[in-house]
């Protein structure tokens, strides 16, 4: 058995991702390259992804994407063994070009490739970060567009959800919130900058779905915003100034305190030792901050990749592919098409 090259693409909202990596013959996952191009800025003046804008992005944005991850790897296409691509979740259009360029690559190569799914990607870019996971672990993936709790019974090979967000997603919350203290877009980073001025004790913000009759490990954030949209505007109407960075701290906190508890609650009840927090919103100072002090607390090894592979990436989906391949799943055909609700 002798080393394989993955070409990972990923087009399923924003960002036009191409990765590489190499498997080893001991089944170890390397990254050897990864480059992505955003259109975040072409959206940011509508406050959030516009679906036609993305998709002609990703047209434009293909080619070149995946000329910069080869020469970055020091490959040439025909290096290439395999062909993994984002199939779902994601945006009908964005997923479809990605599909498109895979499909292309893998028949003029006339290598195999697999359609793999997004959110088990967010999962599988942990071990070119820090090695090989334990066979049962647990997933929290939180960006804009998802938030779930997924349990993992090997990476590349079973993934079930056991809890997601019933309404906002909470990288969505941090877009809203911040749209409504006139802060830009995406809204993550503000709202973690300001936060670190205020008081997270300032405001007490409600815990969705934390009640006895609610579900155990599903989220609700849309509450939330909308707590902070009602105390802003009380503000407003009684002519005060509103303290963002208390804004900011306090909604920070609730979202932080919800996600690390049920996380948390949620490994100790499945008895698994491994949480592994990934997605754009894993990049949060508090988040991960209050998920090292619980999980050290409850004796549960916190894994967080660096913000650059927990953000949409072409090596996640590279990833994925090598652990499918390794795993032995038998290829995807031809035909093989994008799945904007494909389940995890
Ligand atoms: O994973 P991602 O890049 O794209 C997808 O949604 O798939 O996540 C983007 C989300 C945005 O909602 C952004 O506001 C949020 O991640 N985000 C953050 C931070 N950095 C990015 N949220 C909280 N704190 C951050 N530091
Ligand atoms: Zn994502």
């Amino acid at each position: 058995e002798r080393d394989r090259i993955v070409l990972g693409i990923e087009s399923s909202c924003d960002e036009t991702g191409v990765g590489l990596v190499r498997l080893g013959a001991d089944g170890g996952v390397e990254l050897l390259s990864d480059a992505v191009a955003s259109s975040v800025d072409q959206h940011a003046r509508f406050g959030g992804v516009v679906p036609e804008i993305a998709s002609r992005a990703h047209l434009e944005a293909m080619a070149p994407t995946t000329t910069r991850a080869l020469d970055g790897a020091g490959l040439r296409l025909s290096d290439v063994d395999a062909v993994a691509v984002t199939a779902g979740p994601g945006l009908a259009g964005a997923l479809m070009v990605g599909v498109a360029a895979a499909k292309g690559y893998a028949a003029a190569l006339g290598v195999p490739l697999y359609g793999v799914n997004h959110l088990a990607g967010h999962v599988a870019v942990d071990t070119l970060e820090h090695g090989p996971l334990p066979r049962r672990c647990l997933a929290l993936l939180v960006s804009g567009g998802h938030t779930q709790l997924l349990l993992v019974e090997g990476v590349g090979e079973r993934i079930t959800e056991i809890g997601s967000t019933i309404d906002d997603a909470a990288g969505e919350a941090y877009d809203k919130v911040a749209r409504i203290l006139d802060l830009p877009y995406p809204g993550g980073p503000p709202i973690d900058r300001m936060a670190k001025e205020g008081d997270p004790a300032a405001i007490a913000f409600p815990r969705g779905m934390t009640g006895p009759r609610d579900a155990k490990f599903d989220f609700s954030f849309s509450g939330l915003k909308t707590a902070v949209a009602r105390w802003v505007e009380g503000e407003q109407r009684a002519g005060r100034e509103i303290p963002v960075a208390d804004v900011c701290a306090s909604f920070q906190e609730a979202v932080a305190d919800v996600l690390t508890a049920k996380a948390v609650r949620a490994a100790r009840e499945l008895e698994v030792t491994t949480l592994v927090i990934s997605g754009g919103v894993a990049a949060n100072s508090r988040l991960s901050g209050l998920a090292r002090e619980r999980c050290a607390a409850a004796r549960i090894e916190l894994r967080v990749p660096r913000p650059r592979l927990c953000t949409d990436n072409g090596a996640m989906i590279a990833a994925l592919g090598a652990h499918v391949l390794a795993a032995g799943a038998p290829p995807s055909s031809l035909d093989l098409s994008a799945d904007p609700g494909l389940p995890v």
